[in-house]
């Protein structure tokens, strides 16, 4: 039997994370958790913190540390883990990355791999204006380099394709401010833990699984 892989993707907004932590849950059968779309859930269900969570994502800010760990602890207790999983979004400040350290700690376990995905901001604003998001099942495409098989609707389940509210181009470069103050500082972090495996964010689609492989051994 394999051994669990537990991975963190660090990057910044719109760079690939979610894109590659699908392919390597594909790859070698580990969930994926997002916290961007658990957010976006409660936002659109109107739980009590999603009605918080609205206010600050949709303008880009980071929603509060208490509540994005109480999250993410929650789903990091449930049963479906035993194969490991891909953290995609989480953490993104050291608040959460000193939580994270603590409950690997106190389970008994250890991050395999942080993967740092790269791209350069002119490049994240151009493409995230392409990019399209499935309402209903969560899936991403792109207008150039993944576009559905039928114009506005998801291959998946049909639902009509979005543009994120936060893809606005202002609201793209705030999260781009806030990334390299909160969330960059981490890789330092990660990297004094010989953790950290860079793959480019523009690397060629097709060829990702393979690369990813590679990566992870
Ligand atoms: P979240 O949803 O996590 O957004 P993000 O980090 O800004 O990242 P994105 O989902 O925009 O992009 P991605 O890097 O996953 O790229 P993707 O694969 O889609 O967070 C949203 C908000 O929620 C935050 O701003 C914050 O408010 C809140 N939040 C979330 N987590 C939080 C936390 N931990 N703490 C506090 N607040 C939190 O790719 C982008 C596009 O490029 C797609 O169209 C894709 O098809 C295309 N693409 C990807 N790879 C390639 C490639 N190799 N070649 C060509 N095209 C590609």
């Amino acid at each position: 039997m394999r051994r669990p892989l537990r991975i963190v993707l660090l990057g910044p907004p719109g760079s690939g994370k979610g894109t590659q932590a699908h392919i390597i849950s594909e790859l070698y059968g580990v969930p994926v958790i997002t916290t961007g779309d658990i957010l976006r859930e409660a936002v659109a269900k109107a739980t009590e913190y999603g009605r918080i969570a609205d206010g600050y994502m949709s303008h880009g800010e980071l929603v509060p540390d208490k509540i994005v760990n109480g999250v993410v602890g929650e789903r990091l207790s449930k049963s479906d883990l035993e194969n490991g999983f891909i953290l995609d979004g989480f953490p993104r400040s050291t608040p959460q990355a000193e939580f994270l350290d603590s409950f690997l700690e106190e389970h008994g376990l250890k991050l395999d791999y942080v993967i740092h995905v790269t791209l350069d901001d002119e490049a994240i604003v151009k493409r995230l204006s392409n990019r399209r998001s499935c309402p209903n099942c969560g899936e991403v495409y792109h207008l150039v380099s993944k576009p559905p098989n039928k114009k506005g609707v998801c291959n998946k389940c049909g639902y009509e394709l979005v543009l994120r509210d936060d893809d606005r181009p202002d609201v793209i470069r705030n999260r781009l401010v806030v990334y390299r103050e909160k969330t960059q500082p981490l890789l330092d972090r990660y990297m004094e833990k010989g953790l950290i495996k860079e793959v480019p964010g523009d690397y060629q689609m097709d060829r990702l699984p393979e690369q990813l492989k590679k990566v992870l051994g």
